[in-house]
């Protein structure tokens, strides 16, 4: 298993709790990171680089010593007009764990290394793997087929077999991951780590408002669209947020610029993302309690396994 040695002992599970634009606030990642996984949120979540300021600060003075690391996810992306500022501020609390999404930059990882912090990034296929590889990131997250948000039309097990071939650090498997038999098959499959979404979002820490909550309890994975209408790449979404939105979930037109929610939330605020996992939600626990029952799950079935083939 290849951890960050930093990070030994210091997790629970094998889980990240994954970056969710308007989804992942301070209650999120400080009950995540205290039940015992990585707690991760977007820069963007606040709306200026001295609110990001102030949820690090808040953070890090809820978090108690002994529990799991937190992360940001930063957006690189010449759109975002915020990322030097917020590099320069999450440089400065020195941030655990950043998570760079949407483009790759040599000197941000320079510079998060410089402090000690490591560096993961997401891909959707063995092309932007191999870049990251080269870049020298620490981990490499498979975003695979059915992941909620921007998500790879790839296979896990064809993503996750083709990048461990080519990367020997801390690889990640993200994509309709909602239980901890899951969990247990993403690590049989040879990922580290679980970078789970939408079954963060069904919490009750969650930022997901009362009909977004609804709809991820109605729905399952057939309900689940995937499209560039939203932000121009393509990703997973509640079709029944896009009717109610007034679009035709069926004949839908990507927007005429690439959208990523860096300067205005406005589509991301009705149209919501969400993966293929949300058939197996059908509650909306506490964080904690929720980790206890991933862990059940996960234990009851690697000790299954275990026995199955001894
Ligand atoms: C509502 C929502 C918002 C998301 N926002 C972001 C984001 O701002 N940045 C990012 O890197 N990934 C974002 N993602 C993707 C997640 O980080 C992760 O890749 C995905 O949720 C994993 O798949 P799952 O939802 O099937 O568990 C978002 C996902 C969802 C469901």
């Amino acid at each position: 298993m290849a951890l960050p040695r930093s990070w030994n002992g210091r997790l629970r599970l094998p889980i990240v709790a994954a970056p969710m634009f308007l989804i992942s606030g301070p209650d999120l990642i400080v009950e995540a990171c205290g039940a015992g996984v990585v707690g991760t949120f977007p820069a963007l979540n606040q709306r200026s680089s001295e609110g990001y300021a102030g949820w690090l600060d808040e953070i890090m003075g809820r978090i108690r010593p002994g529990d799991a690391p937190f992360g940001v996810n930063l957006v690189v992306h010449r759109s975002n007009p915020r990322l030097d500022a917020d590099l320069a501020i999450t440089i400065d609390r020195k941030v655990p764990l950043v998570i760079t999404s949407l483009g790759l930059n040599r000197d941000l990882i320079s510079a998060v290394h410089a402090y000690g912090g490591l560096v993961f990034h997401d891909v959707t296929n063995l092309r932007f793997a191999i870049k990251a590889a080269d870049a020298g990131v620490d981990g490499i997250i498979a975003v695979s087929w059915g992941a909620g948000g921007h998500a790879g039309a790839i296979s896990p097990f064809a993503a996750l077999d083709e990048i461990r071939r080519i990367f020997d650090g801390t690889l990640l498997l993200g994509g309709a991951l909602s239980t901890g038999r899951q969990v247990a098959a993403a690590r049989l499959m040879g990922a580290d780590l679980a970078y789970m979404g939408t079954r963060f979002m069904a919490t009750a820490e969650s930022m997901a408002v009362e009909r977004q909550r609804a709809m991820i309890l109605e729905a399952r994975a057939a309900d689940i669209v995937y499209t560039p209408a939203v932000s121009g790449v393509p990703g997973n979404f509640l079709r029944a947020s896009l009717s109610a939105a007034g679009r035709d979930p069926d004949d839908l037109t990507p927007p005429d610029t690439l959208d990523f929610g860096t300067t205005d939330a406005k589509a991301w605020r009705d149209l919501w993302a969400a993966g293929q996992g949300v058939g197996a939600i059908e509650d909306m626990p506490p964080v904690a309690e929720l980790v206890a029952r991933l862990e059940e799950e996960y234990r009851a079935s690697t000790r299954r396994l275990a026995a199955e083939f001894a």
